[in-house]
C-alpha cells in the first residue's frame, strides 16, 4: 500500500515535469515586437498604419511596394481671437491703430471699418518694416519712404512697397471688434 502510494506520487511528479518541459513558452508582460519595419513588403499603396508613435505608409519603391516610415504632420498652428476695439469706437470709412499683445509681444495692427464690415492689417510696411498709420481718407501711409496702402484691402496704392499688407481675420459681435492671430 505504501509502495503503491509512493509510486503514484512519483508518477504524478514525473508527468508534471514532462508537461512543464513541453508547454508552450509564455512570458507575462513581454513587450510586443513591432509588426512593421521600414522596407517590409506591403500590399495596398497609400495605406497607412500606426504602431506606437510610428506611422508607416505603403509606397512604391521601384517595382516593389514597401512600408516607409512617415513623419507625423506638425500640429496646426494655434490661433487666438482678441478683442481689439469697441464697435462704437470705429466709424465707417475710418481706420484706427491698435496694439495687440500676443505671446508676450506687442503687435501693431490697424483696423478699418468699411461699408461691408471690419478689416485688419499688420501695420508693418512691406517695404522696409516701418509702421503704417491711417492717412488720407481710405488710405494707410508709411512715413519712412512714402508708400501708401488701401485701408480696405491692404493693397499698394503707391510704392516703393510692392506687396500688400498682411491681413488678419476680423469680425464683429456683441459690441466688439475681434481679430484672429
Ligand atoms: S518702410 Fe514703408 S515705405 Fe519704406
Amino acid at each position: 500500500m505504501e509502495n503503491s502510494s509512493r509510486r503514484s506520487v512519483v508518477g504524478m511528479l514525473a508527468t508534471g515535469f514532462v508537461a512543464f518541459l513541453f508547454a508552450p513558452a509564455t512570458v507575462v508582460g513581454a513587450v510586443t515586437a513591432p509588426q512593421i519595419r521600414g522596407g517590409d513588403v506591403c500590399k495596398k499603396l497609400g495605406k497607412r498604419l500606426t504602431e506606437g508613435n510610428k506611422t508607416f505608409e505603403c509606397v512604391k519603391v521601384g517595382a516593389a511596394r514597401q512600408w516607409k516610415r512617415v513623419k507625423a504632420a506638425p500640429p496646426p498652428p494655434t490661433t487666438s481671437e482678441v478683442r481689439v476695439l469697441d464697435s462704437s469706437a470705429l466709424a465707417t470709412g475710418t481706420s484706427q491703430n491698435v496694439i495687440v499683445t500676443s505671446d508676450g509681444r506687442n503687435l501693431g495692427v490697424v483696423v478699418t471699418r468699411t461699408a461691408s464690415g471690419v478689416v485688419a492689417f499688420n501695420r508693418t510696411c512691406t517695404h522696409a518694416g516701418a509702421l503704417v498709420s491711417p492717412g488720407a481718407a481710405g488710405q494707410l501711409a508709411c512715413p519712412a519712404h512714402g508708400s501708401v496702402f488701401n485701408a480696405s484691402t491692404g493693397e499698394v496704392i503707391q510704392g516703393p512697397a510692392e506687396r500688400s499688407l498682411t491681413q488678419y481675420k476680423a469680425s464683429e459681435r456683441s459690441g466688439g471688434i475681434y481679430i484672429t492671430l
